[in-house]
């Protein structure tokens, strides 16, 4: 049986319900957060914990809990959880901040609720092996989402018609393109290898700040790996030597074909391979507690 958190009370996921006035049902005034534990270890929980909040400060919403309410919330939660985890106990938790419920639907904020809090863990599947034989592919689309992508709003409506119609084309993930430029996926960053260089787009209003491709920039600073915070033209993805996409719950995905075509050899190729190693290598050290 799994059990999530909501509004105070760890309960069976079957009993968890929030009214339909709840505003992120009715607008999707809210923000979310997803957070790997590996071994029952919360991953990267401080930047986590940042995100979370400068999503609600975007949002102009009181963080309801304290930090340390936080984690005693979801370490609870992965305690709970353990047993569906099997062996590793790897869990990703979905975490939700709603301005609540209010008994009249108005655009503005209503005074005096109270926010709507939601958690819960669950096992985190085991890779693909297809992935690191094949890779997978991807598609361009252009990017019609709004202007402030770096907060993880739950208002999800462009990226999951974006998604479907990359998945509708026998794809993995869209690249979203604004402006000329290669931004990110629907619910993944971007990186590429050309001229023996690692690049991703620089942080701005129009990506999220993935905590992933932060973890990747840090891996390939300390490992000799030459990478670029940079602008990627979409016109020249079609020449990268390798493309991927990273998130919490795909972690690091090579792209090997895009919109049709082959992207380098057609195969996960060495960087990938490298750096998938010290991915690896780093849960590792999460598990036994040496690193976060
Ligand atoms: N999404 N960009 C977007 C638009 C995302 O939705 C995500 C993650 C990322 C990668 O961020 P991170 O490395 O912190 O997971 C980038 C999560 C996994 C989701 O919506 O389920």
């Amino acid at each position: 049986m799994a059990w999530v958190y909501l509004n105070g009370r760890i309960l069976p996921l079957e009993e968890a319900c929030v009214p339909v006035t709840d505003r992120g049902f009715l607008f999707g005034d809210g923000v979310y957060e997803v957070i790997p534990a590996y071994g029952g270890r919360l991953f990267r929980w401080p930047h986590h914990l940042q995100r979370l909040q400068n999503s609600l400060d975007g949002i102009r919403l009181a963080n309801p809990l304290s930090d340390a309410q936080w984690r005693d919330v979801l370490e609870e939660l992965l305690v709970r959880n353990r047993e569906e985890a099997g062996a590793d106990n790897d869990q990703a938790i979905y975490l939700q901040v709603t301005r609540g419920s209010a008994p009249k639907r108005d655009h503005c904020f209503p005074r005096e609720i109270r926010a709507t809090v939601y958690a819960l863990s669950q096992p985190i599947p085991p890779p693909d092996p297809a992935i690191a034989r094949d890779g997978v592919a991807a598609v361009t689309l252009a990017d019609n989402r709004w202007s402030r992508c770096d907060i993880k709003a739950v208002t999800l409506l462009p990226n999951v018609l974006l998604r479907q119609q990359a998945v509708d084309a026998g794809a993995a993930e869209a690249i979203l393109i604004r402006d000329g430029n290669a931004i990110e996926g629907t619910s993944s960053n971007l990186f590429v290898v050309r001229d023996n260089r690692l690049c991703t787009p620089p942080k701005s209003d129009y990506m999220l700040p993935g905590i992933t491709r932060d973890l990747v920039l840090e891996l390939a600073a300390d490992n000799g790996m030459a990478c670029d915070e940079t602008e990627i033209r979409a016109a020249s993805l079609p020449q990268a030597e390798e493309i991927w996409i990273t998130s919490s719950t795909r972690e690091i995905v090579p792209v090997t074909r895009l919109d049709g075509r082959t992207i380098g050899t057609g195969e996960p190729g060495p960087w990938w391979r490298k750096m998938s190693e010290l991915y690896r290598d780093y849960k590792t050290e999460v598990r036994a507690g040496r690193a976060h």
